[in-house]
């Protein structure tokens, strides 16, 4: 299939692109807001290291299968199932993959979009010098004053999905391939330079130990699917993103090679966010498990204090909007793709109703911060549940569908054409991990939460 043909939206241009293109998606809010947070809520290191397995055993394996059915299939995640599913001669059921991914892009982005919202006040909050000498408590309160009012979020958040769905309208290498050039390296300078600053704090090696040391007493099976979910949330994978970017992908490119590349660097990102957040921390007497605040109520004290933190502030907020952008467009493409593909809708007018719907959605995890937060469901406000239903379950179920797909149904010929690995050995090592390892994986962790096991 893949031999012939092109996706009708046009190919990255070279591989390089397609690295920035992965890893912008990959590397987002997930790494530098969430995985800070979560890792501090479920106790630090044996947190950290389920989480590195997962990615390893579980996220890297499917990450490939995701890509590689995106590649040969061509289309968005519905129109490629359908086309698999006929090329394997499967159960024709297996388009509800494409389906679910396309509904949880919608849903993820919907409250991604609120909070990468509040990373550009914060841009603005830094620029107008209100970190300058500010301690723990005050930036605390500004934070706490800001997610309290509704309309500063929902202007923020309308930002965003505006500026998120100006650059899909104008398709995939323009919008996309042109910014990510210079602004995924400027990222990781800027971390770099806030772990040199982290290293000067007094709480450095307690914020270190916290991240790398391992106490399993403090692991929960809930802490075990969050890091799962994590793992794949973190490397954008489960819900169709990877494969409509796989479905862009020329054919002499090697999978293999890209998704390792792709998912060292977003491991990277999230432990360098977390070597830069906890030493702030301790440093301040704050608590690690505070939630999806975390970084706005450590990082602006670290600004307010530091020489240079005006600027530093800046661009650190400047570049995690930026991050938060290369993956709203990855979190928003399936459904483009699929109104443009099967509706005949033009990009323009794909843009412009996703975004309307998400953009809508996204009040319901605004108002769970302020108005609504006494409202619950199973215990979790809206936004909570947003984030439970998609990062838990919706990511992990697509991914084990996608594993037993590429595993079991699909030919084995084609994928091992698509992967085209070196030697018969590491495409049986790659089938081991997709047919037994990573679905077992995902299948334990949620007879563990059910209680089960
Ligand atoms: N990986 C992105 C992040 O870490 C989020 C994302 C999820 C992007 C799913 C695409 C698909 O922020």
């Amino acid at each position: 299939m893949s031999d012939t043909k092109k996706s009708p939206q046009g190919e990255w241009s070279s591989h390089f692109a397609f690295i920035l293109a992965a890893t912008g998606s990959a590397v987002g809010l997930g790494n530098i807001w969430k995985f800070p947070y979560i890792t501090g809520e479920n106790g630090g290191g044996a947190f950290v290291l389920v989480y590195l397995l997962c990615v390893a055993l579980v996220g890297l394996p499917i990450m490939m299968a995701e890509t590689l059915m995106g590649r040969r299939g061509r289309h968005n995640p519905v129109t490629t199932m359908e086309a698999l599913t006929a090329e394997a001669k499967a159960d024709e059921h297996w388009h509800y993959l494409g389906w679910m991914g396309i509904i949880a892009g919608m849903l993820i982005l919907s409250y991604y979009s609120v909070i990468a919202g509040w990373a550009t006040a914060y841009v603005f909050k830094a620029f107008s010098g209100s970190f300058f000498d500010a301690d723990a408590h005050a930036i605390k309160q500004l934070f706490a004053d800001f997610i309290a009012s509704p309309i500063q979020l929902i202007f923020w958040h309308t930002a965003f999905m505006l500026a998120t769905m100006s650059i899909v309208k104008r398709g995939i290498s323009h919008g996309l391939e042109k910014s990510l050039r210079f602004l995924m390296p400027c990222l990781f300078v800027l971390l770099i330079l806030l772990v040199g600053y982290a290293m000067t704090t007094p709480g450095y090696f307690q914020g270190l130990h916290f991240l790398f040391n391992a106490d399993f007493s403090k692991l929960s099976g809930n802490s075990i699917l969050t890091a799962l979910g994590q793992a794949f949330f973190s490397l954008g994978i489960g819900m169709g993103a990877v494969m409509v970017y796989g479905a862009y992908l020329p054919k002499k490119i090697s999978i293999t090679e890209t998704v390792v590349i792709v998912s060292i660097a977003d491991t990277v990102v999230a432990l360098l966010a977390g070597i830069i957040i906890f030493p702030i921390v301790f440093t301040n007497g704050l608590e690690p498990n505070s939630g999806p605040g975390l970084i706005f109520e450590t990082l602006p004290i670290a600004f307010g204090s530091m020489i240079g933190g005006w600027l530093f502030g800046i661009l650190f907020f400047v570049m995690l909007v930026v991050a938060a952008l290369s993956s709203s467009v990855a979190l928003i493409e399936p459904t483009v793709t699929w109104l443009i593909e099967t509706r005949g809708f033009s990009r323009e007018k794909a843009c412009l109703w996703s975004g309307l719907v998400t953009w809508l959605v996204g009040f319901a995890s605004i108002f769970s911060f302020n108005s609504w937060s006494e409202f619950k469901v199973f215990g979790l406000t809206l936004f909570e549940l947003l984030d439970y239903a998609t990062a838990n379950l919706m990511l992990p179920i697509g991914g084990f569908a996608i594993a037993i797909f590429a595993g079991w149904v699909m030919v084995r010929d084609h994928s091992e054409q698509e992967l085209d690995l070196p030697n018969p050995q590491s495409y049986q090592i790659w089938e081991l991990l997709i047919k037994y390892l990573a679905p077992a994986a995902v299948f334990f962790v949620f007879l563990d939460v059910v209680g089960v096991l």
